[in-house]
């Protein structure tokens, strides 16, 4: 990918600026350092943050807002960056699955429990999931599993049959609550548990029948 320096001393991406479009100076904070960067004003902010910013861990799926993929935090709060503006992104502060780590690069609660519970296959939704989660359970810190299931409504995921992603999403409550320690083992042995209560009742994706799969993802979209 070609580069340019522009007027303002930042970099951009000449193959995807067309000549004579209008640029915008952009200012956000991106997982806590102030950014600034020129992009032309249609670019989204998907694309701003991979492209400008290099920040590759937002994926880009659908790109019409229906897959969650590209979700990132604007203030705090879960957002489809394929469906907004850069260039409305001016001023305030962005989260990506980059910024999900803890200061001393160790992987964040929600992170970890998508370790914990098995929670990705592909990992493609994974980025998308973890913000997500990461906004829901800032808001309600000890989900039940309806909850659970409910606030990942709006992420698709095409590999895991979504058990594992609601275990993580309780797996994250709880290590976020600081349940961790000898907790951790003891549900880590229940998710095993789980899991193979899971897999000798179908329930698990893989060997689940195609009608019981997709009934799972209807109730978790
Ligand atoms: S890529 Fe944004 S919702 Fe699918
Ligand atoms: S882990 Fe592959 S799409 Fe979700």
């Amino acid at each position: 990918m070609s580069e340019q320096t522009t007027r303002t001393g930042q970099t951009t991406h000449t193959d995807v600026v067309e000549a004579g479009e209008q640029m915008a100076e952009v200012a956000l904070t991106v997982n806590g350092v102030p950014r600034r960067v020129e992009v032309p004003v249609r670019r989204t902010l998907s694309d701003a943050l991979r492209v400008d910013l290099g920040l590759t861990g937002t994926h880009v799926g659908c790109e019409h807002g229906v897959c969650g993929a590209c979700t990132v935090l604007l203030d705090g709060e879960p957002v489809r960056s394929c469906l907004m503006l850069a260039a409305t992104a001016d001023g305030h502060e962005v989260t990506t699955v980059e910024g999900l780590t803890e200061e001393d690069g160790s992987l964040g609660p929600v992170q970890q429990a998508f370790v914990d519970c098995h929670g990705l296959q592909c990992g493609f939704c994974t980025p998308g999931f973890l913000t997500t989660i990461t906004a829901f359970i800032e808001d309600n810190p000890d989900p039940t599993e309806e909850e659970a299931r409910e606030a990942i409504g709006g992420n698709l995921c095409r590999c895991t049959g979504y058990h594992n992603i609601v275990a993580s999403v309780l797996r994250a409550a709880e290590l976020a609550r600081g349940e961790n320690g000898e907790a951790e083992a003891t549900d880590q042995a229940d998710g095993a548990a789980a899991d193979d209560e899971a897999q000798a009742a179908g329930k698990n994706g893989k060997d689940v029948p195609r009608e019981a799969a997709d009934g799972e993802r209807q109730v978790a979209r």
